[in-house]
This record gives structure tokens, sequence and C-alpha cells, in this order.
């Protein structure tokens, strides 16, 4: 691990406690009130150098560690994009720190637009798998051999199905399908829409992807979930913008927590 990773994990253990985290959550957009419900402690990225500057309104750029479900986490309320910097890489000091902190697992959320009429806006998916649209890869550059990382079940199996035994208790309809990253900022056309729609993507979105692949990298079990904000380009006259984004995210957003809730418990 870069000694930058083991300096904040020592930093954040000295401001949050020794315990070792089990879990990282990281929030897309409009889903930052999570990180409010944590009993624990909470450092502004600010305070952690090299942290992303999280500029994308919408996200509440803080780590907040500490007890959610009787489960030890570490929240992270924003997330670095692609677009914002043109590094693929952004989130990867985040996730170092994550594993130094002790976490075998790292569960991301994020926004999306809807392939599908079946799963309309206020609708939640979980990620089965995805198809990294952007041609974009976070581990370009690493020189090591790790970088050649399966991608088979790099939506772990096993909390998946953790995950929709939470989603079935809690009565919350939860879908199963592909995520298709877009490195963004522009919303897509409807061109590309279709385009990936017919090569099997059920959601589309500007994130996630690439935390994914380096978590997988870094020895982290992942997951995803997506809260669909719209119905992607083409798809309906609704409207897509950032702005709509964040308003509709929180119908998912509450969906999504009563997943995560239970899920959590359910490891504790
Ligand atoms: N496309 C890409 N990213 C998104 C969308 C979308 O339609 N909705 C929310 N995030």
């Amino acid at each position: 691990m870069s000694k930058n990773a083991e300096d904040l994990a020592t930093q954040i253990r000295a401001a949050a406690g020794d315990a070792p985290v089990q879990v990282g959550l990281i929030l897309g957009s409009g889903l930052g009130h999570i990180a409010d419900e944590v009993d624990g402690v909470a450092i502004p990225y600010g305070d952690l150098p090299g942290f992303p500057h999280a500029g994308v309104s919408g996200h509440n750029p803080n780590l907040v560690v500490g007890d959610l479900e009787g489960v030890r986490v570490a929240v992270f309320g924003g997330r670095a994009h692609y677009y914002e910097s043109g590094r693929g890489d952004a989130m990867r000091l985040p996730l170092e720190v994550l594993k130094t902190l002790g976490a075998d697992t790292v569960i991301a959320t994020n926004a999306a637009g809807s392939m599908r009429p079946d799963m309309p806006t206020g609708s939640i998916m979980c990620l089965s798998d995805h198809i990294n649209f952007s041609g974009l890869n976070p581990l370009i550059g690493e020189p090591t051999d790790a970088r050649f990382v399966p991608m088979k079940d790099a939506y772990d199996p096993q909390i998946r199905a953790g995950l929709r035994a939470a989603a079935d208790a809690a009565d919350v309809d939860m879908a199963d399908g592909v995520y298709a990253w877009y490195s963004g900022p522009s919303f897509e056309t409807p061109a590309e829409i279709k385009a990936i729609a017919m090569l099997g993507a059920d959601a589309v979105g500007m994130s996630t992807v690439p935390e994914v692949i380096l978590a997988r990298f870094l020895g982290l079990k992942a997951a995803a979930i997506s809260t669909i904000t719209n119905m992607a380009a083409g798809m309906s006259d609704e409207a897509i913008s950032h702005e709509h984004t964040k308003a509709m995210a929180p119908i998912g957003a509450a969906k999504l927590e009563k997943v995560l809730r239970g899920y959590l418990r359910s490891i504790a």
C-alpha cells in the first residue's frame, strides 16, 4: 500500500478510533444523507491530503467512520469522477485507505439513467455486471502484473445475494442489471443509448466502474446499487439534467437505504 494511504489511515484512526472498518460505502449524487445516520466521526476531505475535492454538487465531501446497523463502516460522502480531472484513478487513494483501515468490502451507489421501461425513475438496480464504454481504465500506468485483474464476478455474488435477501425482507423491489459507464460529463445521445441497450446494458452512468476495477485490484469485494433518476436519453420525454438527477435521487435513495441497512444488519 502507498505510504500516503498508510499515513492517512493513521490520521483517520487517530480521529475515529482503531477498530477495523468492515465495509466502505461510496455515496452517489443525492444519496449523501446516509452519511448523517452513521454514529461516528466525520472528517472533511479537505483534511485528508490527496483526497478528491469532490466538486460535484449533490455530493457531501466527508469521510464518516463509525457504526451503521452494528457494522463499522467508512462512508465516502463524495466521489471523484473521471470527468472532473481526466484521471481514471481518482478514487485509488480513498480505496487504498479503505483497505488499509481493514475493510474487505466496498459497496458503491450511484444515480443512473435507465434503458428499461420496466425500471422507471425511482427504481433501484443491483449491478450484476458492467460494460466499460468509456474505454478508460484506472489501472493504465500500473506497472505490476497485478494490473491484469480478472473481472468475472466483479460484483460479488455472495454480497449480491445478501442485498437481494435484504430487499426481499424489506419488501423493496430491486432490479438486477448491467451498468454501462460513459465518461460524461455530457449526457449520452439517444443514438448512444439505443446502441448500448442493444448491446445488453440496462442502465447508464458516469461513475462506479473505475471504483469497482480499483477495488478488485486491491483485493476488496465489490457491489453496487444504482438509483434510477431518469429514463436514458431518447427513452422518454423526461428531462435529463443534473438538477433532475439530484431532485429524483431521493425517491430511490429511500429504497436503497432500506436495502443497505438490512444487508449490514445481516452481516453484523
Ligand atoms: N446518464 C448518465 N449518467 C446519469 C444519468 C444518465 O442518464 N442519470 C443520472 N446519471
